[in-house]
């Protein structure tokens, strides 16, 4: 059966991204077109936005129509200069808020444009909760709506959108009775609450962090929600966009490799540090970084744990990021005392982030917590060890490798300590020293499959499960 399926999303690639969210709302939306939906896209039109750059006519009657590459999706790019034409995607002013009620607003309206009648609206994170009680509240009674489902993925329950609750009437609502009233009376809106209240169904980018935000340790206030919500709540694994992220043909690479050409991975290490400035040192391996540097990432593990493994010559490390003053200094810091070791990049890079996901040998992230995450998923594809934290999606996606079995594909540790992060790096290590066990652990990161042609296909049963 083929759907018709609205997606509204604040970043999408190829045209806008911060993170994660971009990369899978990109990547769903190709894949449920290419499966043979209707999938129509609703984000903003950014002024950063170059529309020539991406073949884009100018926008007309307040949208730019676009195709989501390599699929028949359509994108309509919502063009209110009054609310997106600020530099950059999102932005620390007060109307926050308001710009993606706008956006989420627009997304209804281009239906009504259109007539086009979605069985299926998939808001994702606190941007374009407010869909499912919109819907509820304002288009319940419109034929073009009266089957339509909602479903609300949370990419990351760290970020509500929360505003102050003398602000209410930016929601729009001619019926304030749907909003939640603890919160309004404790002064402030909570959109992702609303998301959490609304929708159909509810999902998150793992299982294990399906589980997780269910918890006062991880639900970030909202847990309680979301038991109320028991069974509509699920968890579904991002999948890799293997056209973007694949060492056989990357195209921001000079040289390609597979699993049975890896002396070539080894070359573009060499090319890499010469480029980095850093010398190649036999048997020394190089770690990678490549996120945004705010506390989720949990690289303060790092602060006393590494330091000691650079002076002693037994490790390399290149990192591409951005974010936190405390972060930036650690980096920029190691880069000064460590010269010969360590290269560090500031700001968003892309060319950068595939050059470090090819020529490192490991690839950390220690997150405090993660939804799913990426970089892990595309580090396997590229025979770079992921060292992870065992949570969210990296608990789902990483097996820790058992050398008396040889199963296993990174290594995996479990507490929020220096301990244990210091235990890890030194398997690390052990294992890089150790070419049998090395060559095997690299085998089985390479042979992994996280395509979206397999998640996408578990987003494609809920909706039908929704439509029943
Ligand atoms: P999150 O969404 O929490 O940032 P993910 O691991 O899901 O984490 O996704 C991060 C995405 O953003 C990856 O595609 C990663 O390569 C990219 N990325 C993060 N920081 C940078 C940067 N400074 N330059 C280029 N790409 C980056
Ligand atoms: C969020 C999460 C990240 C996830 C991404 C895409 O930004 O932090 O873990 O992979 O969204 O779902």
């Amino acid at each position: 059966m083929s759907l018709r399926i609205a997606l509204l999303t604040s970043e999408i690639v190829p045209w806008s991204k911060t993170g994660g969210l971009a990369d899978v709302t990109g990547a769903l939306a190709k894949h449920l077109a290419i499966a043979g939906h209707d999938v129509r896209v609703f984000t903003p039109l950014y002024a950063d936005i170059d529309l020539a750059a991406h073949g884009i006519a100018p926008p007309r009657d307040g949208v730019a129509r676009a195709t989501v590459p390599g699929s028949s999706a359509s994108a309509y790019l919502i063009d209110d200069p009054a609310w997106f034409a600020r530099p950059g995607i999102y932005t620390e002013d007060a109307d926050e808020h308001r710009r993606f009620i706008a956006l989420t607003r627009a997304a209804f309206a281009m239906c009504r444009n259109l007539g086009f009648s979605p069985q299926i609206l998939h808001c994702n994170d606190w941007h374009t909760a407010f869909g499912p009680l919109l819907l509820a509240a304002e288009h319940a009674s419109d034929p073009l709506f009266a089957g339509t489902r909602s479903v609300l993925t949370i990419h990351n329950i760290g970020y509500q959108g929360v505003f102050a609750a003398r602000d209410v009437a930016d929601v729009g609502l001619a019926d304030r009775g749907r909003l939640h009233q603890d919160d309004l009376r404790a002064g402030i809106v909570n959109p992702l609450r609303h998301g959490i209240l609304y929708a159909h169904a509810i999902t998150t980018v793992s299982p294990t962090y399906a589980r997780e935000i269910c918890t006062p340790e991880y639900g970030m206030g909202l847990d309680p929600d979301l038991r109320a919500r028991g069974g509509a709540v699920s968890g579904i694994l991002n999948g890799v966009d293997y056209d973007e992220w694949d060492p056989r043909r990357d195209r921001h690479l000079p040289i390609h490799y597979d699993a049975r050409t890896l002396a070539a991975k080894a070359e573009l290490k060499r090319t890499f540090l010469a480029r980095a400035g850093l010398p190649f040192r036999l048997g020394v391996p190089l770690f990678g970084i490549v996120s945004r540097l705010v506390a989720q990432k949990g690289f303060e593990l790092l602060f006393d744990t590494l330091p000691p493994l650079l002076a002693r010559n037994r490790a390399q490390l290149a990192v591409l990021g951005s974010g936190d003053a405390r972060y930036v200094q650690f980096f920029e810091k190691l880069a000064r005392d460590f010269p010969q070791a360590v290269s560090f990049r500031g700001g968003y890079d892309e060319p950068h982030a595939h050059w470090i996901e090819g020529a490192s040998d490991f690839f950390l992230m220690p997150s405090r917590y993660e939804p799913c995450g990426l970089n892990q998923m595309y580090s396997l594809r590229y025979g770079t060890v992921p060292i992870v934290r065992r949570t969210g999606g990296l608990a789902d996606s990483v097996e820790h490798f058992d050398r008396a079995t040889g199963r296993g594909t990174g290594i995996v540790f479990n507490d929020f300590d220096a301990p244990a992060m210091s235990w890890a790096l030194t398997r690390a290590l052990t294992l890089y020293a150790d070419s049998g066990a090395w060559k095997k652990i690299v085998a089985n990161a390479m042979a992994q499959d996280f395509s979206w042609t397999r998640q996408a296909a578990e987003y494609v049963a809920l909706y039908e499960r929704l439509l029943a």
